[in-house]
């Protein structure tokens, strides 16, 4: 995922790294992890949302954000705000991996959060996740000099992402449809709240960090819209194509659980056509606002082209 290309549209923009910017993610969550916030927990738990958050995922929608970020023309290191994204994305994996939801073995090349540490003890850590990521949001936005109201913008944005109306409701019509065969429409309706919600909010997130316009979020809001559930078709497409050690986490889940899939409703070929489309999409809305950088258009590409 490295990227030194110039950019398109913008060239005032920075060139930028994508490698480095997944390492000031992770070193940025390293700190978090040996922070008091975690101290003051009880040990199995603190240690559970170690072993989560430590885990070695893609890191997309941090460097998402600062993608965005960069876009809209911010230049300071945005990735401790960034990591507090993917916290709220860890939580939402090891609670998409408990019993009573996917049930799931592995995840990132290693055994799931419950299985090493416990159900109840995963359950608490991805919790107590969700007020880390807001305090640590709240932190690292008074650190790059965000207004007040920029900060509770950012809050309002990751926690309405992360709520009913996003992953968590999107979660439980997951849930709720497995077993039946659901329409494209109503599948569309799931991925773009369990797994777009929080995509785009990264998109937009990076916009209100950098000051961007109402004309600029909205760019970045459609083309995190469209490159959520665009990310959620590849996600349902490699669950039924590829192998459980090319992804780290088990294949074949999906059919398992009895869940409709956009292969399933569509075949493999219009699946991948449809999230091909949403990523041309994406770029496009980019264009309105003179937001279309070479990292943001790979990005979204890499959102349907990754391998894992
Ligand atoms: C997995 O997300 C869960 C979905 C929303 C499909 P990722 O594919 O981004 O997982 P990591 O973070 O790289 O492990
Ligand atoms: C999960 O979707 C979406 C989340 C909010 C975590 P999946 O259940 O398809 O994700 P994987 O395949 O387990 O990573
Ligand atoms: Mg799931
Ligand atoms: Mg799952
Ligand atoms: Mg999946």
């Amino acid at each position: 995922m490295a990227d030194s290309h110039s950019l398109t549209s913008r060239a005032d923009a920075p060139p930028f790294d994508l490698a480095t910017d997944h390492a000031s993610v992770d070193r940025e969550l390293r700190l978090l992890c040996e922070s008091d916030a975690l101290g003051v927990l009880p040990a199995p738990v603190a240690d559970a949302i170690r072993y989560s958050i430590l885990g070695q995922g893609k890191r997309l929608r941090p460097i998402l954000m600062l993608a965005s970020y960069r876009a809209c023309g911010g230049n300071d290191d945005a990735s401790a705000l960034a990591a507090c994204i993917e916290v709220v994305h860890a939580y939402s994996l090891v609670h998409d991996d408990l019993p009573c939801m996917d049930d799931d073995d592995m995840r990132r090349g290693r055994p799931t959060t419950h299985r090493v540490h416990g159900v109840a003890v995963a359950t608490a850590a991805g919790v107590v996740m969700v007020p880390l990521a807001v305090r640590a949001a709240c932190d690292a936005g008074a650190s790059l000099g965000l207004s007040n109201s920029s900060q509770a913008a950012i809050v309002r944005e990751l926690m309405r992402a992360s709520g009913g109306g996003g992953m968590v409701g999107g979660q439980l019509l997951d849930l709720e449809g497995e077993g039946s065969s659901l329409s494209v429409d109503q599948l569309e309706r799931i991925h773009r709240a369990k797994t777009g919600a929080l995509i785009s909010a990264s998109a937009r997130i990076g916009g209100i960090a950098a000051g961007a316009d109402d004309r600029g979020l909205d760019a970045l809001t459609a083309y995190g819209d469209a490159i959520g559930l665009a990310f959620q078709i590849a996600d349902d497409v490699l669950d039924a194509t590829s192998t459980t050690a090319a992804l780290g986490k088990t294949a074949g889940r999906d059919i398992e659980l009895r869940k409709s899939t956009y292969p399933m409703l569509l075949g493999v070929d219009r699946a991948g056509e449809r999230a091909s489309s949403l990523v041309d999409d994406a770029c496009a809305a980019l264009d309105c606002a003179g937001l279309r950088t070479t990292t943001l258009e790979r990005l979204a590409r890499y959102a349907i082209a990754r391998t894992s």
